[in-house]
């Protein structure tokens, strides 16, 4: 045993983190030593979702947005993105041929667009639930008032996803423009607790300016927002936006960071994103291994795969759903887990 063991057993049976240790177990590290970590948040995973994976088709249905986040490719201050909006339709067209591959999630995904006015939201989100009772509905489409979210979830949606980004004040200020405020994100997230919501939060690993400090800040929110998802994936710079020269996240420091988030949320919801998997071929499978145990396949129309581009290199921008689905199943397996045919609930909620 040493330090960075030591600390791997100490996070885990205290459920709890020191800034310290934190730093412990995002610095120098043997592989050894990693795999011990990897294998501590495996074994949990295990222990609560005996080995399953669960599937949300994510179905990107806008890339429009009124807001000018620095680090995201489809910010209104891009000129040079294709914008488009699927229609009513199109998403439920996505939703019935995901539903025919198994899928059980549909996460609606978009920058924060006018056009979807709250009543157009939740009349789609209405559709969706009347064709798919037995499907739950994420939504992910940004900041919105308490009326909204309940709207939203009068309609029949489930869960929702809002990355805080971060939980840092100056931090958040050099990720957004002035008219974004740390406060009112965090409010959202409180808000949509309230109402009932199955809760996202989560960072993109190695944005810039990022620190352990803020990082362990993030934790600290978590801790206090008690989220039942948590998306975590690399900052991947984007060559059009003021971003563009910074530094990628690191692949390694993102696995880390899944794992000691899986020691201190036995439960929670957590996925193996496209940016791991865009970072590294095989960053899917490992933070897998690492504690992970969501995977969100695309479900858009191959059409606009390639339009709804948050950051350079984006996976998956050409093959069809099915193909996905195969592809992704298969990864899965490889690895000895398998993919889950459930809604995959949070278990508070299933
Ligand atoms: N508009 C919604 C919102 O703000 O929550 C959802 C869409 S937004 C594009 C979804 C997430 O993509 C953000 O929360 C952010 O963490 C992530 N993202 C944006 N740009 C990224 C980048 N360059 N690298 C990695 N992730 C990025
Ligand atoms: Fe709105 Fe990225 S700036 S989705």
């Amino acid at each position: 045993m040493n330090e960075f063991t030591k600390t791997v057993d100490a996070v885990r049976q205290g459920r709890n983190i020191t800034k310290e240790q934190l730093a412990c177990l995002l610095g120098q590290a043997g592989s050894e030593e990693e795999e011990y970590l990897f294998t501590a948040a495996r074994e949990i995973a295990d222990a609560v979702f005996h080995k399953q994976v669960f599937l949300r088709g994510l179905i990107e249905f806008t890339n429009y947005c009124k807001n000018d986040c620095y680090y995201c490719g489809i910010r209104c201050g891009n000129r040079a993105a294709e914008r488009y909006r699927l229609s009513e339709d199109e998403i439920l067209s996505c939703c019935d041929s995901g539903a025919a591959l198994g899928f059980r999630t549909f996460v609606l995904q978009g920058g924060e667009d006018p056009y979807y006015t709250d009543e157009r939201m939740s009349a789609i989100v209405r559709s969706i639930k009347d064709r798919h009772p037995d499907c739950a509905v994420t939504l992910s489409i940004g900041e919105k008032s308490h009326e909204s979210y309940q709207m939203f979830h009068d309609a029949g949606a489930d869960r929702y996803l809002l990355r805080h980004e971060t939980a840092d004040e100056e931090h958040y200020a050099k990720l957004h423009p002035k008219s974004m405020s740390l406060a009112h994100r965090k409010q959202c997230l409180y808000d949509l607790k309230e109402i009932g919501y199955q809760v996202g939060c989560g960072i993109m690993v190695g944005s810039p300016y990022q620190t352990i400090d803020t990082i362990y800040e993030d934790i600290a929110f978590m801790q206090e927002l008690g989220p039942h998802m948590i998306g975590i994936g690399p900052f991947l710079a984007h060559k059009d936006t003021p971003f563009r020269d910074e530094q990628n996240g690191s692949v390694q420091t993102t696995l880390r960071l899944l794992a000691i988030l899986r020691l201190l949320f036995p439960k929670v919801l957590l996925p193996a994103t496209t940016a791991l998997g865009t970072a590294d071929a095989l960053g899917r499978e490992k933070g897998i291994l690492a504690g992970a145990n969501v995977l969100m396949p695309n479900l858009s129309p191959v059409s606009v795969r390639g339009k709804y581009l948050l950051y350079d290199g984006k996976i998956c921008t050409g093959e069809e759903a099915a193909e996905c689905v195969v592809c992704l199943r298969n990864r899965v397996e490889r690895i000895g887990y398998r993919v889950a045919e459930s809604r995959g609930d949070h278990p508070d909620f299933a």
